[in-house]
């Protein structure tokens, strides 16, 4: 068992032996300040303080109960409450070893895999993907790939918007001004015209939108020549997300579009106007404050000229349509049903805040046993700024397609790789080119806290030094160059290498391999894919103290070279599956 793992484990049991009845999951250990230790536990002072311990004392306590003498040095307590644990650094070369062998990557499958459903990317019909869904694409995609290499079984649910309003102005704009030509030059230009064209019309005539309103009630009635032409829109939109998830190389298990909710939704409505949740008013139908929250809490109110006022959540409009909500409820609902998770998330646009909050209260009273076994999460992002500081736009001031950007992306990254290493064949510096470019845009997308906007900017993003992806990419090349050199000197099949930990370049190195796990699990339970980024760069950090100040091909002698080749090879390891994990490819030269 990993070490983390043998103390977390030791440290519940000695917590059950103090307090019998406590919650022990959330007791954990992190990674730690290297002056106090190299791992830390500050788990004991939430329970002392739910408990109203004294948490020295609860901590005095449970060290008298613990036994980690086969992992650790003696534990200490510090400060308030806080355990901090020292590794035996005969098992740091253990573990490495074991590492080395091939029987792990300093993680460990989760003990309890839960079933979490991830709704993420979710992207509209008729419309271009742009730089904003990257955000849900890459997060929820990093997502996926850790609680997936964790074990737990995910459901990723693309939940597209193939349904609304919109397809009125749509089918009339198709049936009349439709460019056939264009739609089969660019598909999605041509329906974001026909929307624009026909919308400014409706805008300015109400004629025309009662026209583009009959339009939808027809399709919404699932008349024949309107729900074929919508299946069409629906088909070239599904054309274009393929090509950009393919790129991205993000994979769903399911995509059930909002349409595919439609006949449950006036049974949604009639329940909960039947079990008095909803009510109408002005002819449409919502959801209003139950008044359990605070005021200043309650998502179903709206403070105008400092007065509460109701802010429901709509369920059907007034003249019959459902809405967006209406939609996500009846999701849930059939989510529970065919998949019975812990876990619902929603990796969508903090915009969105106030929608996931009423629609998690509403869901908790309609089905309250259900919403009680799951949990609903929605991760929410910031937005990309431009380098004027004003949200990330075209020079002409139009949104940023996500098909140019990843263009452009490669682009810039060949002419940095064309410039570094003119005499690499082009199609090897293309490839080359689309793995450091595309990962450079992730990696900016995924570095920063999810809720902080941040600004967009090309050369910090594609520059080799700092924290970037190319930096990362470039130290895996590195190792791999190091194997390169070694294979034309040395025999370097050395199956079971012993490994030896001398300098403190190589201590700080092999210590911080081993909190890949721990990161990993931080990345799961707080759903922040950012801690790997940071994990990763200093990973990288330190393989290069490690490789500035230790010898590895000129080590003194052949036992010192093959255990330096082993850490060379375990971060390389490590690197490749981090960023893996974080969607993004390695080239093993650039
Ligand atoms: N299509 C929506 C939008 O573009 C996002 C959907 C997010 N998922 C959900 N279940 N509401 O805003």
């Amino acid at each position: 068992m990993l070490p983390h793992k043998q103390i977390e484990l030791s440290l519940q049991t000695a917590v059950r032996a103090v307090l019998p009845d406590a919650d022990v999951a959330a007791v954990l250990v992190r990674p730690c300040d290297p002056k106090f230790g190299d791992y830390q536990s500050n788990a004991l002072m939430s329970l002392a303080k739910t408990r109203k311990l004294n948490p020295r004392q609860l901590a005095t306590d449970v060290v008298a109960n613990l036994d980690v003498s086969a992992v650790c040095e003696k534990v200490e307590i510090a400060g308030a409450g806080f355990l901090n644990f020292r590794l035996k650094n005969s098992l740091l070369g253990q573990t490495l070893e074991a590492a080395a062998r091939g029987e792990h990557l300093f993680f460990a499958k989760a003990a309890q895999p839960k079933t979490i459903v991830l709704d993420f990317s979710s992207p509209n019909v008729a419309k271009p993907m742009h730089v904003g869904h990257i955000r849900s694409t890459g997060i929820g995609d990093a997502l996926q790939r850790t609680l997936r290499l964790l074990n737990h079984r995910i459901i990723s649910d693309n939940h597209i918007g193939d349904w609304g309003t919109q397809f009125g102005k749509l089918l009339l704009g198709w049936k009349q001004i439709l460019n056939r030509a264009e739609l089969e030059r660019d598909a999605i230009t041509e329906l974001e015209r026909l929307y624009k064209v026909i919308n400014a019309e409706c805008d300015a005539n109400p004629a025309r939108l009662e026209e583009a309103k009959s339009e939808l009630v027809k399709l919404q009635a699932g008349e024949a020549e309107n729900t074929a032409i919508w299946k069409e829109m629906i088909a070239l939109s599904q054309k274009q997300f393929d090509t950009i998830y393919g790129r991205l190389g993000v994979r769903f298990e399911q995509a059930l579009g909002e349409s595919f909710y439609n006949p449950w939704l006036g049974e949604v409505v009639n329940e909960l106007l039947r079990r008095g949740i909803a009510r109408e008013s002005e002819g449409a139908v919502g959801v209003f404050s139950d008044g359990s929250l605070p005021q200043k809490e309650d998502p179903f109110l709206v403070n105008r000229d400092s007065e509460w006022v109701a802010d429901p959540a709509l369920v059907r409009k007034s003249d019959g349509g459902f809405n967006y909500m209406t939609t996500d409820l009846a999701t849930i609902d059939y989510r529970l049903k065919t998949w019975s998770p812990k876990e619902i998330v929603y990796v969508v646009d903090d915009r969105q805040s106030g929608h996931f909050k009423k629609l998690f209260l509403t869901f908790a009273r309609w089905k309250s046993e259900e919403a009680k076994n799951t949990k609903l999460v929605h991760v929410g992002f910031g937005k990309i700024m431009g380098e004027d500081g004003k949200p990330f736009k075209t020079r002409s001031g139009d949104t940023v397609k996500l098909s140019d950007l990843m263009d452009e992306a490669e682009e810039r990254a060949f002419k940095i790789v064309s410039e570094k290493s003119p005499a690499l064949p082009e199609t090897q510096r293309k490839e080359i080119a689309r793995v450091i470019g595309l990962g450079a845009v992730k990696y900016a997308d995924l570095l920063p806290n999810r809720q902080s906007d941040y600004v967009f900017s090309w050369d910090k993003m594609l520059a080799l030094q700092g924290n970037t992806a190319p930096y990362l990419q470039y130290a895996y090349a590195r190792i791999k160059s190091i194997f390169r050199k070694a294979a034309e000197t040395f025999n370097v099949q050395h199956s079971t290498p012993n490994i030896q930990l001398a300098a403190p370049e190589e201590f700080a190195l092999a210590k911080h391999l081993l909190n890949f796990g721990i990161t990993l699990e931080a990345v799961a339970d707080e759903l922040r894919p950012n801690y790997l980024c940071n994990y990763l760069f200093e990973l990288a950090v330190h393989f290069s103290r490690f490789f500035e100040s230790c010898p590895v091909l000129k080590a003194d002698d052949e036992a010192a070279r093959h255990s330096r080749l082993a850490l060379c090879d375990l971060t390389a390891r490590v690197l490749k599956q981090g960023l893996d994990t974080l969607g993004i490819e390695v080239v093993e030269q650039m």
